[in-house]
């Protein structure tokens, strides 16, 4: 029964014979020049997918000759024979047929011709014509990566798509069949990294740098490395102490130092191309080098010193805030401790380190402002961090596509550089001249046939390596593409799930914390509505409502002066109310439930209107997928269809949670009349 599993690797049999003809006639004898892992990788992948949409394998040709109607090389002359550009870079290649019905695909590198492979099949799926193309791709990021944010016991931290693929019982599954698959997927869209522990590492995850598992490591990073993905390890800053017996892990005692050297060489000795580490220090009670004074510099670069004579990197996170701040407190601002801990120090961190940045200042909220670190360090390597695993937004049970959103952050305008320097420019390091760069994202799969729970959830994972890989597609073309891979070229299916898609972070958003507020969910696990949950805690995520007004002031004005972080423009756009767009209006403002928003709605109109429109859209994404009922699996179908019916209960539950808080906190009507508790 089909639950999934192929994600969009799916190769199913193309039935247009008009189509057919076309792939049969010209895919049928195969040459490649060079013999890696790699290359005989692609050639299976191209196999596979041959035998099952067209019905027949390529066959094999030992010598370069007349007959080979598809060639796969890495070799320039060939390439320049068949007029093929060959300035590329690295991981780019080139697809292109050429004279008598043939096709050519060339990279720089076997990684290039596997992604050309890759792409050749993507066209199959979607049924587009190979003739008179010429393709030529090369990713913007030079980092994209996946973050796992997986235990050793198996659990996954934010996991909502079962158990863990890499580990169970403190040791690996051993599922290789399960690791290979997910690499297949994961370079069939470009990803090139991946750190697969989380990145708060307690005690078992601190032994995975020890020889007791980095033989299992280099097991793992042989699989990957076949599809051209570098293995990272998260790693406890303090794991001197707790692996190397010391009483300290200040980064400027030499012996702190040495042991990380070593520990570097050891790494290395297992595998030899190992990507480097991913470190969360001084970060909700991780250690750090705040505990010895020392800065994050000082911190990063004894790390960076240690892995640079293997050309390993540090990818270094900036989520440093007080987690154990005075809600009575209103000066201190969460969203001000990124940039105020690290923009001061930009410059002092080594070539091989890489600011790692959530996109915004909070934690993944369903909105809020960007990070204003972005380009606020010319002289700092900087990539941005996304989350793919819907933590604040609908945990995989609610249907939230991400894609838009993310297509926001990567096309804001921080003016760092003057207008239009965008995030995305920044991070793909055509700013400034960073070594290394890109973007990395927490990853949303696990164990569950269909690796993300809620089938349409595996979008969010395709939508984000293809804007890692390119910044600039559409949301709109990544969608139909997923659609197509995923459900065939019905146009009605194709339509529908975009629509839906498109729709549902809006819809979300919409039902959830009004106005770029933020939080209002169950502390712990974040899901479901609790306004109150964590007004009066210690994690800094306050929205500050009470009989009058509700929101956060930000402003330099009158508030923690957080908007003073940003450039000239933003500053200026964010500082006022005039200027501060509606959806972000109470992140950055405290205002009274009755002022006026662009829009014309009041505050408070607006937050019932929004989330009665967001329940009965939420019945609207059901209905529309009820409607396709008869194309699609019925396994698939009916998972999709509970889980959107459970959006529905809880959507109304998050609709009258918020709307009778609000309610009685201001004592105001709703101007329609409708049912508030
Ligand atoms: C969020 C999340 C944590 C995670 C942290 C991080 O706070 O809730 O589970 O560890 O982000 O990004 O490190």
């Amino acid at each position: 029964m089909d639950r999934g599993y192929k994600m969009w690797l799916r190769y199913n049999q193309i039935t247009n014979q008009e189509v057919l003809e076309e792939y049969q006639s010209c895919l049928q004898h195969l040459h490649f020049s060079v013999n890696t892992a790699t290359i005989l990788a692609a050639v299976d992948e191209l196999q596979a997918g041959l035998s099952s949409m067209i019905n027949h394998s390529l066959h094999v040709l030992k010598t370069k000759d007349q007959r080979a109607t598809l060639l796969l090389t890495i070799e320039e002359s060939i390439a320049k024979e068949e007029n093929v550009q060959v300035e590329i870079e690295d991981e780019g290649y080139v697809i292109k047929s050429i004279k008598n019905n043939r096709l050519i695909i060339f990279g720089k590198t076997d990684i290039g011709v596997l992604y050309g492979v890759f792409h050749l099949l993507r066209l199959m799926q979607t049924q587009c014509s190979l003739k008179h193309i010429y393709i030529v791709e090369q990713p913007k990021n030079s980092l994209r990566m996946l973050n796992e944010w997986d235990n050793m016991d198996g659990s996954i931290e934010r996991g909502y798509a079962g158990v863990s693929i890499f580990f169970e019982n403190n040791q690996f599954t051993k599922d290789w069949e399960r690791v290979k698959d997910y690499a297949r997927l994961l370079a069939s869209v470009g990803i090139n990294g991946i750190a697969f522990n989380n990145v708060n590492v307690h005690e078992q995850e601190t032994k995975l740098i020890t020889p007791e598992y980095l033989p299992t490591v280099a097991k793992v990073a042989n699989i990957f490395r076949m599809y051209g993905i570098k293995t990272f390890l998260s790693i406890n800053y303090a794991s001197p102490i707790s692996l190397g017996g010391m009483d300290t892990a200040d980064p400027l005692n030499e012996e702190v130092r040495q042991w990380w050297k070593d520990k570097a060489k050891e790494i290395y000795r297992f595998i030899p191309d190992f990507g480097g580490v991913l470190v969360k220090a001084d970060s909700e009670h991780r250690p750090g080098p705040f505990t010895y004074n020392r800065t994050h510099a000082d911190g990063a670069n004894m790390l960076a010193g240690a892995f640079a004579p293997f050309d390993g990197i540090v990818l270094w996170r900036c989520f440093v805030y007080d987690c154990m701040q005075d809600w009575r407190d209103r000066s201190t601002d969460r969203a001000r401790a990124a940039y105020d801990h690290f923009k001061p120090i930009d410059g002092k961190f080594h070539k091989n380190v890489v600011l790692q940045i959530k996109n915004g200042p909070m934690d993944f909220q369903v909105r809020e402002a960007v990070s204003p670190l972005f380009g606020a360090m010319p002289n700092t390597n900087q990539m941005l961090e996304l989350q793919i695993t819907q933590e604040y937004t609908g945990q995989q049970k609610h249907l939230c596509y991400l894609v838009p959103q993310w297509k926001e952050i990567l096309d804001f305008d921080t003016y760092a550089n003057g207008v239009n320097t965008p995030i995305k420019s920044i991070v793909d390091g055509s700013q400034y001249k960073y070594d290394h760069c890109g973007i990395t994202a927490v990853s949303n799969v696990g164990n569950d046939d269909n690796w993300t729970g809620h089938t349409l959830a595996q979008a969010n994972l395709y939508g984000y390596a293809r804007l890692a890989w390119n910044p600039d597609l559409s949301a709109e073309l990544i969608t139909d593409e997923w659609a197509k891979l995923t459900f065939g070229v019905d146009e009605q299916v194709v339509q529908v799930v975009s629509n839906m898609l498109l729709q549902s972070w809006h819809i979300y958003e919409k039902y959830t914390s009004p106005l770029g507020v933020g939080w209002m969910v169950n502390p712990g696990h974040h899901y479901g509505p609790n306004v109150d949950g964590y007004e009066y805690s210690v994690w800094g995520t306050y929205h500050f409502a009470d009989s009058k007004g509700i929101g956060v002031d930000r402003t330099v004005a009158t508030g923690t002066g957080f908007t003073n972080q940003y450039f000239k423009e933003n500053k200026e756009l964010y500082e006022t109310l005039n200027n501060c767009p509606d959806e972000l209006l109470l992140f950055f403002h405290h205002v009274p439930y009755t002022h006026q928003l662009k829009s014309g709605d009041t505050v408070i109109q607006h937050i019932y209107n929004t989330h009665f429109e967001g329940v009965e859209e939420a019945i609207g994404l059901k209905k529309s997928w009820l409607s396709l009922e008869a194309k699609i699996s019925p396994s698939i179908f009916n998972g999709v269809s509970e889980r959107l019916q459970h959006q529905i209960e809880h959507a109304k539950e998050w609709r009258d949670v918020i709307n009778t808080y609000f309610y009685r906190k201001s004592g105001i009507e709703d101007e329609k009349n409708r049912k508030i508790y």
